[in-house]
């Protein structure tokens, strides 16, 4: 019966472990976009509040960025930018949170 137990709290820690995982905000600190990008000072790359500002009204803006995002590539005059490796649903959550900062 104690196996039993076990196994089933198993279960469940296996079920229920990439709920907490894998967020919007887990995926920018563990991509590391930190390192260029911050919520609101210009670094090497700019601040998420200065893109959220430049497609301020623009409604192709998520699709826009969501496509840079998921496919690397160019993004203005810079190099390639770095591909986000995550679902779909996770980049347009990172895509929000960028959209939304100020
Ligand atoms: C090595 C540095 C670097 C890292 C790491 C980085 N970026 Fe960037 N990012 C840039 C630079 C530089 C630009 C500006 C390019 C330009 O506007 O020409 C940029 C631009 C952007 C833009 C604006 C795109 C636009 O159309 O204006 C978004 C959104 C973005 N990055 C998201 C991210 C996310 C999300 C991550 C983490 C997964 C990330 N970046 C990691 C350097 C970086």
């Amino acid at each position: 019966m104690k196996l039993l137990y076990a196994v089933a709290a198993l279960a469940v820690v296996a079920i229920s472990g990439p709920a907490f995982a894998g967020s919007a905000e887990d995926i920018i600190a563990k991509e590391k976009c930190n390192k260029c990008h911050t919520a609101t000072t210009t670094k090497k790359a700019p601040s998420w509040a200065s893109v959220a500002e430049k497609y301020k009204g623009n409604a192709a803006a998520p699709d826009k960025l969501f496509n840079e995002l998921k496919n690397g590539g160019k993004i203005g005059d810079e190099d390639d930018h770095k591909k986000v490796v995550a679902s779909d649903a996770d980049i347009k959550a990172i895509v929000q949170i960028v959209l939304s900062s100020k």
